[in-house]
């Protein structure tokens, strides 16, 4: 049944390896495996997610960082044997992946796309099982990474901004508890589920960063915990560019001054404006966000850096590309991406107040906050 192709080499011989947990080589059905024995609880087990919540669960990230036993291949139903692509997926299934991408393969349905794909009949239609797979949320990223080598080896730094681009994940919608009648609480709640998925997402985003993979396990970890929220403001002032006086939280939870004063949230709002005035100044685009967002991690001033040289060469493919993409498609503004690193130490201070507004927030326990959100608050203060 599907024998492995002979490029089907063992997850942990693959440099590039498609699992989206961090610790892409250990066995992801014992949870905690890694985290535990290098003394990081944040990324074991689930304790942040709510199963009674279906918004939560229906992120292909989360699912892929909520490790439980028995879990079935999204895709057929089978046994899976761990997270692939992604996905909790079975050996089949992965290795039919695997195939069709590596080896560019275009199916057509005989029938009419929607052959039902369960274990027993998952061989029937290669054209409905390989559209499951990606409804079920396998991504291409071994293709997205080997065109990255081939890129940076042809066209050294000439990507990494494209690279960013293409893994940058679909933005994330505000869900507001239906039970909950409107008030500031109600805004609160709504915001810090928000912020805590859009974590979870991020943590998935880094992966997708060049050069970040390649870092350890314990250095990625390290640049997230001090960096996360950088990265997170950066998210929110980008989608706020377009507007004069609001926080564009999610598309559908957008906040006014009086809103976020109402809700206590009146510093953070502040920073965050300023912050967003900044770069709509500066006439930021989409590509330029991405690299700072990466740079916000790369350049987190981290403590406990084993790699310290690795990390240093994370940053300078980063600083590199920032400048090719500036002198390239910006070359009359000779000073560009020297003012857009300028702008790092603003991007700091208005995260580090954010992680103080929400500490206050937690201390005065206004809102319950998830577990991995609070430990990243924790680290970052
Ligand atoms: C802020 O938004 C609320 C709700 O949409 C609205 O009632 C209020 O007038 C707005 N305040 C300002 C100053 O725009």
């Amino acid at each position: 049944d599907d024998p492995p192709s002979p490029t089907d080499a063992p997850l942990k011989a693959a440099p590039l390896s498609p699992s989206l947990g961090l610790d892409s080589s250990a066995t992801p059905f014992s949870p905690g495996s890694a985290s535990d024995s290098s003394g990081y609880s944040v990324f074991s087990g689930n304790p942040s997610l709510n199963p009674d919540s279906p918004s939560l669960l229906s992120c292909d990230y989360i699912a892929s960082l909520n490790p439980g036993p028995k879990r079935l291949c999204l895709v057929c139903g089978d046994f899976a044997s761990g997270y692939h692509y992604g996905v909790a997926s079975c050996e089949a299934c992965k290795a039919f992946f695997k195939r069709t991408i590596q080896g560019n393969i275009e199916y057509s349905c005989p029938v009419v796309n929607d052959c039902e794909i369960t274990k027993r009949r998952r061989k029937s239609c290669q054209a409905c099982r390989f559209q499951k797979c990606l409804r079920a949320g396998m991504m291409r990223e071994e293709l997205v990474m080997f065109i990255y080598v081939i890129m940076t080896h042809y066209f050294p730094c000439a990507c990494v901004c494209v690279c960013l681009l293409v893994s940058e994940p679909a933005p994330l919608r505000a869900a507001p508890d239906p039970a909950t009648p409107d008030s500031d609480l109600k805004t609160l709640l709504t915001l810090c589920d928000l912020l805590n998925r859009e974590l979870l997402v991020m943590i998935g985003w880094a992966k997708h960063i060049p050069g970040f993979s390649g870092l350890s396990l314990v250095d990625q970890m390290a640049l997230l915990q001090s960096g996360w929220m950088e990265t997170l403001v950066l998210n929110v002032v980008w989608r706020s560019q377009g507007s004069a006086d609001e926080l564009q939280f999610a598309e559908n939870l957008r906040l006014n001054e009086s809103q976020c004063r109402a809700a206590g949230l009146h510093d953070l709002y502040t920073a965050l404006r300023y912050l967003t005035s900044k770069y709509q100044q500066m006439g930021l685009n989409q590509e330029e966000v991405l690299t700072l967002k990466a740079m916000a991690l790369a350049n987190s001033d981290a403590e406990n850096v084993e790699g310290a040289e690795a990390v240093q060469r994370f940053q300078d493919g980063l600083h590199e590309a920032l400048q090719d993409y500036e002198s390239s498609q910006r070359p009359s503004e000779a000073h560009r991406a020297g003012r857009l690193l300028m702008t790092l130490p603003l991007l700091r201070q208005t995260a580090l107040r954010a992680v103080r507004c929400f500490s206050r927030l937690h201390r005065d326990g206004r809102v319950p906050m998830h577990k991995l959100f609070l430990e990243m608050l924790d680290a970052a203060i």
